[in-house]
């Protein structure tokens, strides 16, 4: 390992600060070659008498060191290039210290750091510790008072938490004071300094205040935001509607940066947006985007009630805020879209990606135990378990008591930094139920299976649950979950039945053994009952049972909730596809099976174009080879693309009628409607293109070329490409012509590439290799590795190793520049334990190699867990 020995962090060893920070005023002044940070912070001891003052402080160059104002003799401090520690210190006093960075050598994208021509910063989660000397914890919560100091024409904007109070100009350069008036943890301080344009628009609250909304991008993206402006006016208004909540700010400012590690930072009234999530034009942006825009604005509007005002006491309660948060975006898309979708979608992603992750190495509670590098903890577990976590708090209390417990939650710890427990303690309060049982969803790992069997007799239906979780690192015993099942019965027209007395339809169930049993009695003349079950998708676990084809048809046909629906139409695909794999199907039989069921959503599908589109997807290779208990993901994939070409020609006049019917008319707009036809559409396509037959490489060829909007025109490309077509070739040529000015778009090129079936670690050499390749910018690296790696696993996992090869060079290289973003990457490998003897042992050859060298502690913790 590169940085020092790897040391756990241990939430059993929390122990609140033994210093406070009354004030701080920071002054920030930014040359080209270097930058000078002076703090001065009141301190003020909390906590032992006798307890050293202890300031985190990460590769910086200490000038000056000054206590009440007199300089403080270096026999009473000691810097370790981590943390610096003053000894005999007073109980109150105010530290002033001066220090020397360096932000234009700064590649790890944390702390301050060079983007193009601007200086951003980005602290979250112990990012601030490389910008001053600071207890960089979350629950120290200072008011800060900031200057920032620049050239003048370089940098006509600065800018920084809060409002600007002051300003001034000197000899070239020039400077702004901002001072935010909510306490704050490190992690949430900002600043930004460049040559910056504007777009500005106001929003009035509820209670009638104006708050200034500002979004600031480099001049030629400027036509860009209008997306995420009505995004950010739509979740203010939401919040308030919601649960309540009002911004706190006269201003709230949002910049677009080209280097970012993650999707964006919800820094208090200046949040820091990866260009890629904030940044939306029809010519340049799929409907994808806008609606990732859309939800990510949301996200970061939301955490300055969840995550700011009320904060995180440690990072072991990293979920609090962003659970909950993304439960609330999740809620916000649903309502500005269709629900049923994006239902479907967060779904199938929480399964194609957190289940894996919660089944390999890297598994982990949503309040871990224990960590190495907190960066390697931003995880689909931390986030989207946490937020199904959230969601069923809010299916077991219901809409009303769920939002008495966020108002309580919001009022009774405003301002203070808590814990997950708090957050439940609040829904326990007002709902008077005992949720001690429900508490063990954040400690402990692993997708819960759930096994039902269902038995029709003497007009009584019985359901029969068993529970089991199974091992994960370090938790070799699982206890039972309280698992909220919402469930309904179809009887043999496809009609609910009444499931109780009152008649209800619909019930909800708490199986909190591991085995439990109910009892339906049935009206009479009942002869045949198909649960419908999970529905909503109502906890986050694995639900087997022994649904018959005739059953899942049934639900397919008849149910009226859209997740069980697509969940039917799932599992259909997935028992054909799996008995190609062991041959005891034939495509054109399997396809012809399915045909009906298929031609009836397509009869359907004037209603809800997007869910139709949806419901005729085959899942994922991916996906299926996960759930078998070896990964062999060359034969599902060919079982896959034999269903998909078999299906192509069974319903190839339907499909047909799909590319004339939803062909597009009329102006682009990222409306619900259009983007469902769009997505039936490119649907319809992709199954003629999975027949290779020329006439839908013509059509495609012309859509390519005439399409004004890019989801059409980069869904043309990559089914061009990933079926290798005719025309290919010169689109891609054309389409790097056309946007090379747009670093958005040709990530994009890179990444229809990268994700092509066909290709080679040769191949991803090439791109790699290629001029406009560049490994400081991570979205340009998640482009080519990230797809590489994630989104198309039969070209990773060629059984002859050279993807595993190339893979871990890289990593090697990106590691020197941005461990958090190699670590990240290296995820994808997780699967190790899973693989076929070949790859396996190719694999672990390939990382036992680079775990050898000096790597970072981020990358370094990763490898470890998967070789362990
Ligand atoms: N807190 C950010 C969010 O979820 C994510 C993030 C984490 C960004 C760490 C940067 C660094 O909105
Ligand atoms: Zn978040």
């Amino acid at each position: 390992m590169r940085d020092g020995q790897a040391r756990a962090i241990h939430l059993q060893d929390y122990r609140a600060p033994d210093f406070r920070v009354e004030r701080v005023a920071l002054d920030v002044d930014l040359y080209e070659d270097h930058a000078i940070v002076r703090a001065t912070l009141a301190m003020q001891r909390s906590g032992a008498a006798d307890a050293p003052c202890r300031l985190d402080g990460v590769g910086l160059t200490l000038e000056q060191l000054q206590l009440d104002g007199a300089d403080w003799p270096s026999t009473h401090y000691h810097y370790d290039g981590e943390v610096l520690t003053l000894e005999g210190v007073p109980d109150r006093f105010v530290l002033a210290t001066v220090v020397r960075l360096a932000p234009q050598l700064n590649t790890e994208l944390e702390g301050l750091y060079r983007s193009n021509g601007m200086f951003c910063t980005q602290c979250e989660a112990e990012g601030f510790r490389r910008i001053t000397f600071y207890p960089d914890r979350p629950d120290v919560l200072s008011r800060f008072v900031t200057t920032v100091r620049a050239d003048a024409v370089r940098y006509p904007v600065l800018l920084s938490n809060g409002n600007p109070i002051a300003q001034g100009e000197e000899g070239g350069r020039h400077w702004v004071t901002w001072e935010d008036p909510f306490p704050k943890p490190s992690y949430l301080f900002a600043l930004v300094a460049g040559d910056l344009s504007c777009q500005e628009d106001r929003y009035v609250t509820g209670s009638g205040r104006e708050v200034a909304l500002r979004l600031y991008a480099e001049p030629q993206d400027l036509d860009k935001l209008d997306h995420a402006m009505a995004s950010l006016k739509a979740s203010m208004l939401w919040d308030e509607q919601a649960y309540g909540r009002e911004y706190d700010l006269d201003i709230y400012m949002i910049v677009a940066v080209s280097h970012f590690n993650m999707g964006a930072m919800e820094n208090k009234g200046l949040n820091i947006f990866n260009t890629s999530c904030v940044l939306a034009h029809p010519k340049t942006t799929t409907d994808a985007g806008f609606q990732r825009v859309e939800s990510v604005i949301a996200h970061e509007y939301f955490h300055n009630w969840s995550g700011n005002r009320v904060t995180c006491r440690d990072w072991f309660q990293l979920s609090l805020k962003e659970g909950f948060t993304v439960f609330r975006d999740q809620c916000f898309s649903a309502d500005m879209n269709s629900a049923a979708v994006k239902r479907i979608e967060d779904v199938d992603m929480l399964r194609a990606h957190q289940f894996p992750e919660d089944q390999g190495p890297m598994a982990h509670p949503v309040r871990p135990q224990s960590y190495q590098k907190i960066d390697n903890f931003y995880t689909l577990t931390i986030y989207e378990k946490g937020a199904e976590i959230v969601r069923m708090l809010h299916t077991l209390l219901g809409a009303d008591d769920f939002r008495r417990g966020s108002d309580l939650y919001f009022e009774r710890f405003d301002g203070q930094a808590v814990t997950t427990d708090d957050f439940v303690a609040c829904m326990a309060e007002v709902s008077g139920r005992d949720l001690a049982q429900f508490k063990r969803w954040y400690s402990q790992a692993g997708t819960p299976q759930v096994t039902v069997s269902g038995e029709l007799e003497g007009g009584r239906y019985r359901l029969s649950v068993h529970q089991q979780t199974p091992p994960t690192p370090g938790q070799p015993d699982k206890q039972p979950l309280l698992i909220p099942l919402r469930l309904a019965l179809l009887d043999g027209a496809g009609h609910h039945l009444p499931l109780n007395a009152q008649g209800d339809t619909e019930l909800l169930l708490e199986l909190t053994e591991p085995q439990q049993q109910w009892e339906f009695a049935l009206p009479p003349g009942v002869e045949r009952v198909v649960p419908s079950l999970l529905r909503g998708f109502s906890a986050p676990v694995m639900l087997a049972g022994e649904d018959s084809e005739a059953a899942l048809r049934h639900l397919l046909t008849h149910d009226d909730d859209g997740f069980c629906r697509w969940d039917a139409a799932q599992r259909l695909y997935r028992a054909a596809i799996l008995r190609l794999v062991d041959a005891t199907g034939r495509a054109a039989e399997e396809a012809a099976q399915l045909a009906p069921a298929m031609k009836a959503v397509l009869a359907g599908a004037g209603e809800d174009a997007a869910a139709a589109a949806l419901l005729l997807a085959l899942p994922s290779a991916t996906q299926l080879a996960d759930s078998l208990p070896e990964f062999d993901i060359a034969a599902v994939q060919q079982a896959h693309d034999a269903l998909a070409a078999a299906l192509g020609h069974a319903l190839a006049t339907d499909w047909w009628q799909v590319l004339e019917r939803w062909a597009p008319v009329g102006e682009y707009q990222p409306v619900a409607a259009d983007i469902g036809a769009r997505a039936l559409y490119q649907q319809a396509a992709s199954y003629l293109a999975a027949t290779a037959q020329p006439e839908i490489g013509d059509v495609m060829v012309r859509r390519f070329a005439e399409a004004d909007n890019m989801t059409d025109q980069l869904g043309a490309l990559r089914l061009l490409v990933h079926e290798r077509l005719q025309g290919a070739d010169a689109a891609l040529a054309d389409f790097a012509r056309q946007w090379q000015h747009e670093p958005l778009v040709m990530d994009q090129w890179f990444g229809v590439q990268a994700s092509a079936p066909w290709q080679t670690a040769a191949g991803i050499e090439a791109l790699l290799e290629d001029a406009r390749f560049d490994w400081a910018t991570p979205n340009r690296v998640r482009s080519v590795l990230g797809q590489f790696s994630n989104a198309n696993a039969v070209a990773f996992h060629r059984a002859d190793g050279s993807g595993y090869r190339l893979f871990a060079s890289a990593l090697q290289r990106l590691d020197q520049l941005n461990p958090q973003m190699a670590a990240r990457l290296a995820g994808a490998c997780g699967r190790l334990g899973r693989l076929p003897a070949v790859q396996q042992h190719a694999l672990r050859e390939a990382l036992q190699q680079l775990v050898r060298q000096p790597l970072s502690g981020n990358l370094d913790e990763v490898l470890t867990r998967i070789l362990a």
